[in-house]
């Protein structure tokens, strides 16, 4: 896949921006398979520095609400400004499970590499994010996970990098689908095709988390680590 609305933005300002594996790269290949429109509006979940809700705001016109815990509201408001998306990103700071929303209020929440965080459980999706949705509402995730069951069996090599708290994060593709088939229609999980891509722009930067970062996936070796998309419309 050619990310093409990606290679658009200055690397060095991405690079500045990113928290993870580049999340503007995900979006774009989540973005496939769903149909934003102008003016629709979106809650970009755990949306960190804002690049996601830049994209969205930039590429597609739409009025974003981008809501994060670690990173404060001035920041990203700062950096709305400094890429003129300002009027349309609406930098929040507040925890996802307390959202300051009324109910039916969004035409679609999309979320990179953050609902894992917050959503590895059987109750945020149903008790905190699909009241605020509208009915038909789009609903796009991604976030980094396995490719196949590993925790009953953790191997040698991967124990130094992955701890408890990591391995209750990441999951498999057969470990969430059971968490979305009853709430959306048309739905598609699958094995995200960004995943070297997005992984080398995140190692490539000199943040110390990505310089930690670098001797997992180099030991993961593509065996087991896994960026997991997920998009439908709610039912
Ligand atoms: C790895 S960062 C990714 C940020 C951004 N989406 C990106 O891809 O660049 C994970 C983000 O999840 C957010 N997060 C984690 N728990 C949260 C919560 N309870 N409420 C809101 N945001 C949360 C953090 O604030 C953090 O910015």
């Amino acid at each position: 896949m050619h990310f093409s609305k990606t290679a658009g933005y200055n690397r060095d300002f991405l690079n500045a921006n990113m928290m993870g594996p580049n999340s503007m790269l995900i979006l774009e290949e989540l973005l496939q398979n769903i149909e934003l429109k102008k003016g629709m509006r979106v809650l970009d979940l755990g949306c960190g520095r804002g690049l996601t809700s830049i994209f969205l705001a930039k590429e597609y016109g739409v009025q974003v609400f981008s809501l994060d815990l670690w990173i404060p509201a001035s920041e990203n408001y700062a950096r709305f400004k400094e890429m003129g998306v300002d009027e349309l990103a609406v930098p929040i700071h507040a925890d996802a499970n307390e959202m300051p929303f009324a109910d039916g209020y969004f035409d679609a929440v999309i979320s990179v590499d953050a609902y894992h965080y917050i959503g590895n459980n059987d109750t945020f999706f149903a008790e905190k994010v699909k009241p605020l949705l509208k009915k038909n509402a789009l609903v796009a995730l991604a976030f980094p996970g396995m490719k196949c069951e590993v925790h009953q069996n953790v191997p040698e090599d991967m124990k130094p990098y992955w701890d408890d708290e990591a391995l209750s994060m990441w999951q498999s593709i057969d470990w969430w689908r059971p968490k979305f088939e009853h709430e959306l229609d048309n739905m598609n999980i699958w094995q995200m095709e960004c995943f070297d891509e997005a992984w080398s722009d995140w190692l490539a930067t000199d943040n110390p988390y990505a310089v930690d970062d670098r001797a997992m996936i180099k030991t993961d070796n593509g065996r087991f680590m896994n960026l997991i998309g997920i998009t439908g419309t709610l039912k």
